[in-house]
């Protein structure tokens, strides 16, 4: 694992429920965590295991009822709603199962719009480099494959130059081959660009990419285990 050792985030005992009395649902039960700088960590767990309710707590799109969730000095679940979307467009990037394009926007304008183009206008087609396709920018996304799309969405993520990028279920809308191509792509963001990528997946196969594995069962974290030798994304097969 390069950069080991610096902590990007410090999650500490993260509670949320859902529902009231009878109904009520925990969909994190006393969650601790950090994420490493550096690090490609995936979340496997079965459906309702509490995965997306975690990632969305860490990307700062929700807050916990309770718990600690420090990153950069700061504690986030104490921010101020602006200071949360402060930190969110500044910090992280998401990538969704469902790729969230939107349909009248070229591949380019997708991206434009989130990177502020007017005050860096080179930043749009380095990301596009990045993902490997320049030469579909100007694509709307009905003209492109799913895979292209999801790419078009990880460009868009990469755009403001995140260092922490949240992948739910990346590969869940596609077929095999291209799943595996998204992955790859998602490695060498890690291993060639230093990012720190979490991947929340059903797929345990995905694990032998990564530098560690965490197990989440009914809101809560079951394992933590340390891949020593993570395979290449190309080698993998599920
Ligand atoms: N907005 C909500 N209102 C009520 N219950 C919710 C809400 N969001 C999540 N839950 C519940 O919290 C639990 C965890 O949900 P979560 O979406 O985090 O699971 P998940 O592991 O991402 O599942 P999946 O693999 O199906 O995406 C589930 O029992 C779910 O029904
Ligand atoms: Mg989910």
């Amino acid at each position: 694992m390069e950069n080991a050792g610096k902590v990007l985030l410090n999650a500490g005992n993260l509670w949320k429920s859902y529902g009231k009395g009878e109904a009520k649902v925990d969909a994190l039960a006393d969650v601790s965590l950090q994420i490493y700088d550096g690090e490609l960590l995936t979340i496997l767990g079965s459906s309702g295991s509490g995965k997306s309710t975690l990632l969305n707590m860490l990307g700062g799109m929700d807050k916990p009822d309770r718990g600690s969730i420090i990153a950069g000095g700061k504690d986030l679940c104490r921010m101020s709603d602006r200071g949360l979307t402060d930190y969110r467009k500044k910090n992280i990037g998401f990538v969704f199962q469902s790729f969230n394009l939107i349909a009248e926007l070229t591949a380019k304008e997708n991206v434009a719009i989130t990177a502020d183009i007017e005050h860096s206008p080179h930043i749009v087609e380095e990301v596009f480099e990045m993902v490997g396709l320049r030469e579909k920018m100007k694509n709307y996304p009905s003209q492109l494959s799913g895979g292209q799309q999801q790419r078009v969405s990880i460009a868009r993520a990469l755009a403001k130059n995140p260092q922490l990028l949240l992948c739910d279920e990346p590969t869940g809308a596609l077929d095999y081959e291209t799943g595996k191509q998204i992955l790859v792509e998602l490695e060498r963001l890690v291993r060639k660009h230093g990012k720190t990528v979490v991947i929340v997946t059903h797929t345990q196969e995905i694990g032998k990419m990564s530098d560690r594995i965490i197990k989440m069962r009914n809101g809560k974290i079951t394992d933590v285990l340390i891949n020593q030798n993570p395979v290449s994304a190309e080698s993998i097969e599920w």
